[in-house]
């Protein structure tokens, strides 16, 4: 009878001393040619076949080499060597899949991130990778456990739709047409309603607008999907295709929204510190890594994992963006004209704004709530003062802003003349006033960016590097 594999996770969970196994992997690598690590992905580690190369055919071993594919039967035996506790003595190898370094990119040394992004269909192979989407995995699952435990229920929400809820404009069409092939109306603009789907549509931007309709039956829900924004901005923190979670709660106002926030981003931490701590530790060697050789101020003021205890320990702080607007005018880059962009009361907070807020004025994770209307979305709920709307931002370390949300305008007098001042014609959004003349409740929700927290959980520095295949200006590779 021929043997069965079983996974290496498997076998390190319940040892078989004594016992012939089965295990195929890819070589992590091969010492003396006598020790190879080997990963098979069941784990983030490797579990150690112990070859004495004069049992072998010369031409084996010679091909036994990093990220070969090979099975290998062998004797389960405990440990002599320090390290590992576990160890294959293998009687037989066979070769599944050759690497010939001399033409594979991938090479066993550290290899520049950039070069790895030129090198999508490999990048996953690396330590790093791997440790970072085992942790994405993590999150994802964390996400629907968190909200199954606590009530909301997940709605799919459409990825093709006809508006834009961010009013942002920063669409992609969705048409058949092809190009320079669009029928024409008689005033010779575009012709949408001989179009697919007989209307102009787009991928969406957004789902918070129909999980609010789902709200309104089903009280909590939150969705979790992919997003698409065609803003021209390469930075480390922006995508144009991610994904992004919307939690949204019937009877609930910007106080219960800023606490259920909080207490989702500690429980995905918290998760992923709990499952996941050799990916982590790896993670927290590789930034000290980095960093050994930097100037001190550059070098983060924590280590990762410190890092991620210590927001799950500590209040968010919470201030409102007029206190925001206050502090930073009290300073000293302020003071010495360092920050780059106008700090005054109706601009929107910059990137180096916020850092300054969550980095070195309070050192920690903040919501920031009651910003201007005109810089907020139409929908968000218009405070007393009728200067500023219950919207908040939480702003993370080294992140900046991985949750925008807000409270829902319901007054329907208010909610018409917010959308005349950004051009939304009513007509449009029908369905979404009628959610206020039918059965209308307060409710609020928000929008996590997952690329964003998982970045800050692996401590990556460019959220190209958290997702698979990122989409950015001029890249869609795969
Ligand atoms: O602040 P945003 O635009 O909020 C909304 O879309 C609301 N409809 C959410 C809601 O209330 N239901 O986006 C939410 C989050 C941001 O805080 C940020 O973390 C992330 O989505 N995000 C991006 N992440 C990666 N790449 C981009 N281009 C992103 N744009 C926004
Ligand atoms: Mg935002």
């Amino acid at each position: 009878m021929s043997l069965k594999r079983t996974e290496i996770a498997k076998i390190l969970a319940n040892p078989t001393i004594g016992e012939t196994v089965l295990v195929k992997g890819w070589v992590r690598a091969f010492r003396s040619n006598r020790f190879i690590a080997l990963n098979d992905g069941s784990n983030f580690g490797t579990i150690q076949v112990v070859v004495d190369f004069e049992n072998f055919d010369e031409d084996i071993i010679k091909k036994i080499g990093f990220h070969a594919a090979i099975a290998v039967t062998g004797e389960l035996v405990e440990s002599q060597g320090k390290g590992q506790s576990l160890e294959i003595i293998a009687k037989e190898i066979e070769i599944l899949g050759e690497c010939n370094l001399d033409d594979y990119p991938l090479q066993p040394k550290a290899q520049t991130m950039e070069f790895l992004r030129s090198n999508l269909h490999f990048r996953m192979r690396t330590q790093t990778m791997s440790a970072v989407f085992r942790i994405r995995h993590g999150v994802a699952f964390a996400v629907h456990q968190f909200f199954n435990d606590n009530g909301f229920n997940y709605i799919h929400t459409p990825i093709i739709t006809g508006n834009d809820a961010e009013g942002a404009g920063e669409i992609f069409h969705v048409s058949t047409f092809g190009a320079n092939e669009a029928p024409l109306t008689e005033d010779g603009k575009v012709d949408w309603s001989k179009d697919f789907f007989g209307t102009k549509t787009n991928l969406t931007v957004s789902g918070q607008l129909q999980g609010e309709i789902a709200a309104m039956a089903l009280g909590k829900i939150y969705t979790f999907g992919p997003t698409f924004r065609a803003e021209n901005s390469n930075t480390s923190r922006h995508l144009s295709e991610f994904w992004m979670i919307e939690p949204e709660m019937a009877f609930a106002d910007i106080n219960d929204d800023q606490n259920l926030a909080e207490d989702f981003c500690k429980y995905l931490i918290q998760y992923i510190l709990d499952n996941y701590q050799p990916e982590l530790q790896f993670l927290d060697q590789r930034i000290a890594k980095l960093e050994k050789n930097m100037k001190a101020e550059l070098r983060r003021p924590m280590g990762l994992i410190d890092t991620l205890n210590f927001v799950v320990e500590n209040d968010f702080e919470r201030i409102t963006y007029t206190e925001a607007i206050r502090l930073l005018q009290g300073s000293k880059p302020y003071k010495k004209k360092r920050f780059e962009f106008p700090v005054e009361w109706g601009e929107d907070l910059a990137a180096e704004h916020e850092r300054w807020l969550v980095e070195k004025k309070f050192k920690k994770p903040v919501i920031v709530i009651d910003y201007p209307k005109q810089i907020k979305a139409f929908y968000m709920k218009m405070n007393d003062d009728d200067k500023t709307v219950a919207g908040m931002d939480v702003l993370f370390p080294g992140i900046g802003e991985v949750i925008g949300g807000s409270e829902r305008e319901t007054r329907m007098d208010v909610l018409k003349a917010r959308m005349a001042e950004y051009d939304i014609p009513e007509e449009e959004l029908e369905w979404y006033l009628d959610l206020r003349r039918f059965g209308s409740t307060p409710h609020s929700g928000f929008g996590l960016g997952f690329g964003r927290m998982v970045q800050f959980i692996t401590g990556m520095g460019n959220i190209r590097d958290v997702i698979p295949f990122p989409r950015t200006p001029g890249n869609a590779e795969f």
